[in-house]
């Protein structure tokens, strides 16, 4: 930007102004871009006012805005599709990555059909394309409905879109089609359309596409159709959902139908049989990959016979009669030019990789996780080696390896951090577990003091599971933290009484607005009144997630016994550690971060403060007019009515407390099949046994 002036000569008026156009012109940008599809700048524009951002803002901290662009990481998807429920789920398939995979599936598929190993099963393998699936809906042969897969049960409505591509036929040819029938398949562009279309926005100064596959995803979604229409977009029919009435035996003659009726289905798709045979379609279609115009990025191979289809169904998302032989991931060499180290809520340190950006499998690589310490020391990663990335489609990217060349070992192995790169320096120490064995965590132990670890767990405590405050997202909150207006969850809740007092009102900052004000402050009072489980699940104790915080707050009942209970096991106190150890989900890994966290001074300030500004429900109470009202109960061996979860749900329900180990405590031992030593214990403790159908016999008066 040549006209912008420097920087270090901006007075403080004119960054304040220079940010506020920056932050307009990039969420223009970005609407521009995610939402409407028609990008209004090159992505080297958009760059460059990215970094003049940050560059602004890392000279005046001051100045960052709450919607600043730093923040943000795209924006919210369109809300201008229609929701389409399909008439049949979009299911997705199960991947195998060697041909040992592919035999195990189809051993699968002979042993779950009882089918001799002398009769052959047939198979129709076709090439994955990469694309991105529709569902075209035709009643009495006329397109009626199109749509996205969405999350596999809704999609979007996109019927104007997929008319507009000449793949996809209006009224369906020939005869023979079902008077309802969903037509499935992928829409994706050839590889030269995809080359010249990219060629002709770039001359354009606009901004281009990464890869076919989110250049057809881009177009498809489209809100004007004629700008879809206007792209290079293909269909090939490979399946089909809802249908009123059969229309073949095989997948291979579905092919041959689907084709008759005007869709356009892949040629290499083709019927195949045995061990062998799957193996040189593979080998054959990864030989042809290079030379199709379009991108593939595996073989499906479906049974072919429509019957067994049906009998094998589906388990969970995905159908036992299919599987995808995915092509081993694109790889390619790069530099590590250096490992940062993330903190997160609750202090685990994770090092990232920072590479020499490099583009491989379809995306442009710049930052990868190395997971932890003990992977690097594996890896032998050493900063300025040659790594070797690989990216598959849409899975994370990694580091598979080093080059082991003479510069390689020149080079000083890494050396993980032995402080946070936090301002206050704490030590890092190796995670260990309960019982005393070393994890691969290396953690910074400066917890809520640790200003890394402090805005995670604010927004932890803001989280959809915790406190969930309206308008109090993350960005809005990391804009507080570092406006110094937020540094603790009380903060929050003292967040209106400060704006009375202060000159600069939160509504007089840029775009807050009055109502907006407004609307946080009744959204933060609604959430003074809060159940004790959601407050246990704030505090963001390590190993207390959504399950444990409600087992402790119906364990403990109150908030006030929760805090006591807490404080008792920060001091070492047997009994209360033994209590919390009945509760079920709880274990040594819990007992011993409740400790660190409460034993903490810090941490019970914070906490203090907290509790100070709420008020905490107690937890539901038990019922008390069932048999098994306060009594404490455990299952143990396998229960055959239901799930065990489902069982403790009901116990529960009913007013039981259920643990998952026997003591003096417990009440009742419910034993399945299979049960050994809590049975036993439970025996020379002289506790009452039953087995599940004594069980469900004994709260059946209570069950509605
Ligand atoms: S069949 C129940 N056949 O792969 C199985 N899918 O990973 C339905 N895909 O969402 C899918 N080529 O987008 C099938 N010849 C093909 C395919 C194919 C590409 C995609 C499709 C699906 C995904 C599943």
């Amino acid at each position: 930007m040549p006209d912008s002036p420097a920087i270090d000569h901006l007075t403080q008026a004119e960054a304040e102004a220079e940010l506020e156009r920056l932050a307009a012109a990039m969420a223009e940008a970005d609407r521009l871009y995610f939402q409407h599809d028609a990008p209004s700048i090159s992505d080297a524009e958009y760059d460059a006012l990215k970094r003049r951002n940050l560059a602004i803002e890392a000279r005046f901290p001051d100045l960052v805005r709450a919607d600043s662009p730093s923040h943000r990481v795209g924006a919210a998807p369109s809300e201008q599709f229609a929701p389409v429920a399909h008439g049949a789920p979009m299911l997705s398939l199960d991947n195998a990555f060697t041909d040992e995979e592919v035999d195990e599936f189809a051993t699968r598929v002979r042993r779950f059909l009882r089918i001799d190993p002398l009769i052959p099963i047939a198979f129709c393998a076709e090439p994955k394309i990469d694309g991105l699936s529709a569902n075209i809906r035709y009643e009495r042969g006329v397109l009626v409905q199109g749509a996205t897969r969405g999350d596999g049960r809704t999609g979007e409505d996109i019927t104007q879109n997929l008319r507009t591509l000449k793949d996809i036929p209006e009224r369906l040819a020939g005869e023979g089609w079902p008077e309802l029938i969903e037509i499935r398949g992928e829409v994706y562009m050839e590889l030269a359309a995809f080359a010249a279309m990219n060629a002709a926005l770039e001359q354009k100064g606009e901004r281009t596409y990464v890869n076919p596959r989110n250049s057809a995803a881009g177009s498809l979604r489209q809100l004007d159709p004629a700008i879809t229409a206007t792209r290079p977009l293909r269909f090939f029919a490979y399946a089909w959902g809802e249908i009123s009435a059969p229309f073949a035996t095989t997948q291979m003659e579905a092919l041959g139908r689907l084709e008759s009726w005007g869709f356009r289905v892949n040629p290499l798709s083709q019927r195949v049989e045995g061990a062998e045979g799957l193996a040189a379609v593979y080998a054959a279609m990864a030989k042809a990959r290079g030379a199709l115009d379009f991108d593939i990025d595996g073989v499906v191979f479906k049974v072919d016979r429509l019957d067994w289809q049906d009998r094998l169904g589906f388990v969970g998302r995905v159908p036992r009669w299919a599987i995808a032989r995915k092509f081993p991931p694109e790889q390619a060499q790069t530099t590590l030019e250096g490992i940062d180290i993330q903190v997160g809520r609750t202090g685990a340190m994770t090092p990232v990789a920072r590479l020499k950006a490099v583009f491989v499998g379809g995306a442009t690589v710049a930052n990868v996780t190395l997971h932890n310490a003990d992977e690097i020391a594996r890896k032998d990663v050493r900063i300025g080696d040659t790594v070797i990335v690989q990216r598959a489609g849409d899975v994370i990217p990694q580091i598979a390896g080093v080059i082991d060349d003479e510069a390689h070992k020149a080079r000083a192995p890494y050396d993980f951090p032995h402080i946070c790169p936090c301002p206050l320096k704490t030590p890092v120490v190796r995670e260990t577990t309960g019982g005393g064995a070393e994890t691969v965590v290396r953690r910074c132990t400066g917890e809520l003091a640790c200003p890394f670890q402090k805005i995670e767990h604010l927004k932890h405590f803001v989280s959809r599971k915790a406190f969930d405050i309206e308008g109090l997202g993350e960005k809005q909150l990391t804009a507080f933290y570092e406006d110094g207006l937020i540094h603790e969850p009380a903060d929050i809740f003292t967040l209106e009484e400060r704006d009375k007092a202060s000159l600069k009102k939160l509504k007089d900052r840029e775009r807050a607005g009055d109502l907006s004000t407004k609307n946080l402050f009744a959204a933060i009072h609604a959430r003074r009144t809060v159940p004790l489980e959601r407050f246990i699940l704030s505090l963001g104790v390590r190993h207390v997630g959504e399950t444990t915080a409600l087992t402790m707050a119906r364990g403990y009942g109150s908030a006030d016994a929760f805090l006591k209970a807490m404080d008792l096991v920060a001091a070492g106190d047997e009994e209360a550690k033994a209590e919390l150890d009945a509760m079920d989900q709880v274990g040594e890994a819990v007992i011993e971060a409740a400790a660190d966290y409460f034993g903490e001074d810090h941490n019970r300030r914070v906490v203090q403060n907290l509790y100070d500004q709420l008020q905490v429900l107690d937890a539901a109470q038990p019922k008390t007019d069932t048999p098994v009202a306060g009594k404490t109960v455990v299952f143990t061996g396998t229960l055959e009515k239901m799930t065990r979860d489902e069982a403790k749900a009901q116990a529960e329900r009913l007013g039981a407390k259920v643990a998952s180990s026997v003591s003096k405590k417990t009440d009742i031992v419910v034993a399945g099949p299979g049960a050994g030593s809590k049975l036993k214990l439970a025996a020379e403790l002289g506790l009452q046994t039953m087995n599940e159908d004594e069980w469900l016999a004994f709260i059946k008066p209570s069950v509605p």
